[in-house]
């Protein structure tokens, strides 16, 4: 049994946490920077890189106490070192380093992503491989054949928007509060989702990737209409990008092989009406179903000790000179998508 020292911080949630090799969470501590952001209506990185240098060390203190385990107890430390804001991502990669460096302790640079992939196998011991994996986060929307530990197959990408960023932006056109997934969810209960028309970009296409710009550009025609309430715009979106991760999904499915669950992650998988949808798309096709807890789905460290776990138990360790990353494809091998936008 080992345990991780897990730590994060590429986006605007500073966070750490202590796993073990069997699937315990002894500590957990996540702070978002919600409030610092909130009047920019996103994310501000030179904002997130300071908070960061703030918050972690705090954080990395408070699990070792609650764990009542010192640095000498762990058995690797595992750290985020990209894709996402470069300023954030060096500040938990430096302190993962620092803290490897000083203790004599094996570092795992773990990519961002594969914190989300694997995310799922945290809590379900049931879950092999290979599954299929729809990632919806703020900067990525991907669908991704998971074969084993940095084994990954790129089936679709965004050619511009990612999902949550999509929620991101049509609540910022609606004057909701940032994040924006949340807020368009809350919203949307009291709406009608077949108020408003608006488009479904993409869907029966014949290739296989996401686009959620025009979705936005006609979510802001529909609000300068002023035909729409607000709560039937918001209703009306969340079903439309619905019906895009459906459709693309659907399509995926038809083309992984082998693979046994539907899986997804990333913060927009905490949205009930996507997961309950994507629930209805795995029983169609007999496959099972797994949506990791709420608190998982949004960015963790958890998750990326966990990542460290299955990586450290397979000999991945990385040396202390790895770079932090902005932009570091989960499949390297996937053929670039058109569009001007695209992240990974
Ligand atoms: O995975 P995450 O915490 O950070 C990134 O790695 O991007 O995802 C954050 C994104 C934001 O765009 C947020 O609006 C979206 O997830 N989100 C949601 C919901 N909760 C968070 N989107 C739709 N419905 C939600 N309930
Ligand atoms: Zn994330």
């Amino acid at each position: 049994m080992a345990i991780i020292l897990g730590l994060e911080s590429s986006c605007d949630d500073s966070a750490a946490a202590l796993v073990t090799s069997d699937r315990r969470i002894l500590a957990q501590a996540v702070v978002g920077q919600n409030e610092a952001h909130r009047p920019f209506g996103g994310v501000v990185p030179e904002i997130a890189a300071r908070a960061h240098v703030d918050i972690l060390p705090g954080l990395i203190r408070a699990v070792l106490e609650e764990a009542g385990l010192g640095i000498a107890d762990v058995d690797a430390v595992a750290a985020t070192a990209g894709p996402g804001l470069i300023g954030g991502v060096m500040v938990a990669l430096l302190a993962g380093k620092g803290i490897a460096l000083a203790a004599g302790k094996p570092l795992v640079a773990v990519n961002h992503l594969e914190g989300h992939a694997l995310s799922p196998r945290l809590v379900d011991p049931a879950l092999s491989f290979p599954y299929l994996l729809l990632l919806v986060s703020g900067g990525h929307c991907q669908l991704l054949d998971v074969r084993g530990v940095g084994d990954y197959l790129r089936l679709a990408t965004t050619i511009d928007d990612a999902a949550g960023e999509a929620f991101d932006k049509a609540a910022k056109i609606l004057g909701l509060g940032y994040p924006g997934g949340p807020a368009i969810e809350a919203l949307a209960q009291g709406g009608d989702p077949a108020a408003v028309p608006l488009p479904r970009p993409l869907v029966g296409s014949g290739e296989p990737h996401f686009s959620f710009a025009g979705l936005k550009s006609a979510v802001l025609r529909a609000r300068d209409s002023g035909l729409y309430s607000a709560e039937d715009i918001a209703a009306s979106f969340q079903q439309a990008v619905i019906d895009c991760l459906i459709d693309r999904t659907k399509r995926a499915i038809a083309k992984a092989q082998g693979v046994n669950a539907l899986v997804v992650a990333g913060g927009v998988a905490a949205n009930q009406a996507i997961r309950g949808a994507l629930q209805g798309l795995a029983a169609q096709h007999d496959l099972r179903f797994v949506a990791p807890p709420l608190w998982l789905c949004t960015d963790n460290a958890a998750m990326i000790a966990w990542a460290g776990a299955e990586r450290y138990a397979a000999g991945l360790t990385d040396p202390l000179d790895v770079p932090a990353r902005a932009r570091w494809p989960l499949d390297p091998s996937a053929e670039k998508a058109r569009g001007a936008g695209v992240k990974a």
